[in-house]
């Protein structure tokens, strides 16, 4: 029987660099299974939000504990499509846990201690066994500090600032440039600098800038990395 070695990649970096467009890429083309760990803090950021134990005005930390300790239901399923979606329940939450409201409150509560470890449970209990390849901020640090591949990426402001507007467009979810910027902005701010595993790049991690790359780049960039790593071709 051949055995298949397990292998996590790791792919972290600032907000809008595009790690979930490049994991996804990598995940097909590679048969990975491709898991968002921001999802994750965006559903319970989303649901927190729905039950009024987060807003605007703050967090109230003892109700988040006593609803995250009660189970929030978030899991992630895999359509027929071969991507993967979050649910709460039966609902797919996908897009609503995209929307401005949930993005310029989701760096606080990612900040929270216990929010972080009840993340961290679930997104190894997904990871087991076989090939993964997981984006967030911390998963090459914290979440999965023995990965086999490490990438952190990175761009500049104007570009992530553009991308992420460009999205919100598409999708029809109403925001201004200058929102997004300032989105951006504040969120690297919260998540570099928040106590409990802070968005740094670890130090065995290759950087990927891809300010000036387009997706074919950056495949052809990670297909020498999987060759000369694990003499993986694809
Ligand atoms: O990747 P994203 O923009 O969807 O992530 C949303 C937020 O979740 C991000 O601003 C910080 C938080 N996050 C985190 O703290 N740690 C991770 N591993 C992934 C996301």
């Amino acid at each position: 029987m051949i055995t298949v070695p397990d292998i996590i990649i790791a792919v972290d970096g600032w907000s809008s660099t595009g790690k979930s467009t490049f994991a996804k890429l990598v995940a097909k083309h590679f048969a990975f299974l491709y898991l968002d760990s921001g999802a994750m803090y965006r559903g319970v950021t989303l649901l927190a939000l729905e039950k009024g134990i987060a807003g605007p005005s703050g967090i109230d930390e003892p109700a988040l504990k006593a609803a995250l300790d009660a189970g929030f239901d978030l899991h992630f399923e895999r359509p027929e499509d071969g991507s993967t979606q979050l649910f709460s329940g039966d609902r797919n939450i996908e897009k609503e846990i995209r929307t401005m409201e949930v993005s310029s409150l989701v760096s606080p509560v990612s900040a929270v201690p216990f929010v972080r470890s009840w993340v961290d449970e679930r997104l190894h209990a997904f990871s087991i066994n076989g090939r993964v390849i997981m984006d967030g901020r911390d998963i090459g640090t914290t979440v999965f500090p023995a990965a086999e591949l490490k990438i952190f990426m990175t761009a500049s402001d104007e570009v992530r600032a553009r991308r992420r507007f460009d999205e919100l467009q598409a999708k029809g979810t109403p925001a201004t440039m200058e929102e997004v910027m300032a989105n951006l902005k504040e969120r690297d701010y919260i998540d570099s600098h928040r106590e409990t595993s802070p968005l740094r790049r670890a130090d065995d991690a290759f950087e990927l800038d891809n300010s000036d790359m387009n997706l074919h780049e950056e495949l052809v960039w990670i297909q020498g990395l999987m060759q000369g790593k694990f003499g993986i071709l694809g």
